[in-house]
């Protein structure tokens, strides 16, 4: 069972996890999980955003650019091992969400699914997107982390609930 919650509910909670082992973006039908580090939470166009950082290379990146919709769960501390099989396997190689033994479960409100041993989710649907410009990003920043120009694509996520488990 889910309940919806308000992002200030869960907003220390999500970037604690962001900043620790990190949290999963799940996109694709059959879903595939990607850990991801980096993501902001925030309020534009007086929308609820959630914006996530994929670089091209990733399978999730092939996801994302065909649907609209995602979504962004969070793991109780005891699933490391698992946020380390979904931040360095590849979904083109193996099917995480088998390798992992996670149940997933539909989305209620986006066209997306999600993993049911997370105690909070959010369901995006991704109204827009950019590529990072080097031109227009400090130097330094290109230096640390891209040096092999592989820069990420930017998903813009309107957050159109967020649910914790009960
Ligand atoms: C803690 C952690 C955080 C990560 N954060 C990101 C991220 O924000 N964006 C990204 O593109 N890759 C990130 N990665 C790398 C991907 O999770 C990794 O390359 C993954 O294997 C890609 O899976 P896929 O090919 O199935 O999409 C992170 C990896 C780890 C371990």
């Amino acid at each position: 069972m889910r309940k919806e919650v308000e992002l200030f509910d869960v907003f220390h909670e999500t970037l604690a996890k962001l900043a620790g082992d990190g949290i999963l973006l799940v996109a694709g039908d059959p879903p595939n999980p990607m850990t991801i580090g980096w993501a902001t939470l925030g309020h534009i166009w007086n929308k609820t955003i959630m914006t996530v950082l994929v670089r091209p290379v990733r399978y999730t990146y092939n996801l994302m650019e065909s649907t609209t919709d995602f979504s962004v769960c969070i793991l109780p501390d005891r699933y490391r091992k698992e946020l380390n099989i979904c931040g360095t396997k590849s979904g083109r190689d193996i099917n995480k969400i088998e390798d992992c033994k996670f149940d997933i479960a539909k989305c209620i409100k986006a066209e997306s699914f999600f993993i049911s041993e997370s105690t909070i989710h959010f369901e995006c649907r991704i109204v827009h997107k950019h590529l990072l410009d080097p031109a227009t990003l400090e130097p330094g920043i290109i230096k640390r982390y891209y040096p092999q120009e592989d820069y990420h694509m930017v998903y813009y996520g309107e957050v159109l609930g967020i649910y914790t488990k009960t």
